[in-house]
């Protein structure tokens, strides 16, 4: 059996008549990182916030290593000093009038630790972070990911065995918050705590998560690695939430090896069949309407051949192209008058206006219902 560290059964948040999040049942294992993605307003720092007991549940409930810590059905609410999970939010910025130990240390004097034993800790806690040297700084001496460091040691010091991070990198440089995903996940893995992770940007779902569950307009599309997630997401959200996605609109046609058909309707392929190995439908049923996705780097791309196009392949033409060192990108004009993006490689002799053909592999491409 998983051991869960934290449960989240139905839970569901009412404002006046807008369910902020409603019906969410998460299951989070002691020692992952799991991330909730979503587009801002879907419900993401509610849910985190009704985790942190900073605001109550109108249904379901939440277990903490296995006891409710907050279900109305009951009456049982655990306010959030007594549920020691550790927190970091985006606009929770660190206290400009004390130090950088004052800081961190706060935490632990309020559980009353006090001298050289409190000293000892939070340069410990620092060292996790390379910041040892700079227990003494005044806070507004810091730059915006010292700060971010500061506010995350002070969120560690006491050794959470959750911890939970609503954007908290946001208001950082790209260039930092590179570094700082890396840093989270070394202190995780260091630390072996578990770490429930807000964010609406994919890239940073997908480098730093064990899973992610994409949210939309307040519900759980679907849970996974972030691999599966991408290489098989089971809704349209989910498939245009991460990462580029190729669709072409169609018809179901027969199909064959377990293959489903998918006719062009659309353009100078008018008819042309595609085949593919992965399908979200019902039932498979002759000519109804369809769409087919692939990602674009998925896309083999080939020059135009003397005997015409190979199997499972779409005409199309080089509109531009961009030299960009170790590749070309180039602009992709597709039958449907649709344009995409994909990479070329750079010795492949490209030239713009040149007829190619894209081939799509079965086992990349994704039938769903119109
Ligand atoms: N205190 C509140 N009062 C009323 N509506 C709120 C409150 N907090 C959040 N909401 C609404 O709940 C929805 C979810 O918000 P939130 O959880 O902050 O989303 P996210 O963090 O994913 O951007 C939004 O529509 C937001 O406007
Ligand atoms: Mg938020």
């Amino acid at each position: 059996m998983d051991d869960y560290i934290l449960q989240l059964e139905g839970v569901t948040k009412i404002y006046g008549k807008a369910r902020a999040v409603d019906s969410s049942s998460l299951q989070i294992k002691r020692g992952e990182v799991f991330t909730l993605l979503g587009p801002s307003g879907c419900g993401k720092t509610t849910t985190l916030r009704m985790v942190a007991g900073l605001e109550r549940l109108d249904e379901g409930r939440v277990l903490y290593k296995g006891i409710p810590v907050a279900d109305p059905a009951n009456r049982i609410f655990v306010p959030p000093h007594k549920r020691n999970m550790g927190m970091v939010f985006q606009s929770y910025a660190i206290w400009p009038h004390m130090t950088v130990m004052e800081n961190v240390g706060y935490p632990l004097r309020l559980r009353g630790v006090g001298g050289s034993q409190l000293r000892d800790q939070v340069a410990k806690v620092l060292e996790l972070v390379g910041m040892s040297a700079m227990i003494d700084r005044p806070a507004p001496m810091l730059s915006g990911g010292q700060q971010q460091r500061v506010a995350i040691c002070r969120a560690i010091i006491y050794e959470p065995e959750l911890l939970l991070l609503d954007e908290p990198f946001s208001n950082l440089d790209a260039k930092l918050r590179n570094q700082m995903r890396v840093e989270v996940k070394l202190l995780q893995r260091r630390l072996g705590i578990t770490v429930l992770f807000v964010t609406h940007d994919q890239i940073e779902a997908l480098t730093l998560s064990d899973r992610i569950a994409v949210m939309s307009e307040g519900h759980i599309e679907q849970v996974g690695s972030p691999s599966e997630m991408y290489d098989n997401p089971a809704t349209p959200f989910v498939r245009d939430f991460l990462g580029q996605t190729v669709v072409l609109k169609g018809k179901l046609s027969a199909g064959s090896d377990g293959r489903v058909g998918f006719a062009m309707t659309d353009g100078a392929s008018r008819g042309t069949v595609l085949y593919s190995k992965k399908h979200t439908l019902k039932e498979v049923t002759q000519d109804a309407d369809a769409f087919l996705s692939i990602r674009p780097e998925d896309i083999q791309v080939l020059p135009m051949a003397e005997g015409g196009l190979a199997e499972n392949s779409l005409p199309g033409k080089i509109e531009a192209l961009l030299f960009v060192g170790d590749r070309y990108e180039a602009r992709v004009l597709l039958p449907d008058g649709a344009s995409i993006l994909l990479h070329l490689s750079r010795t492949g002799g490209w030239k713009e206006d040149q007829p190619v053909q894209l081939a799509l592999p079965p086992e990349r491409t994704h039938v769903w219902p119109a």
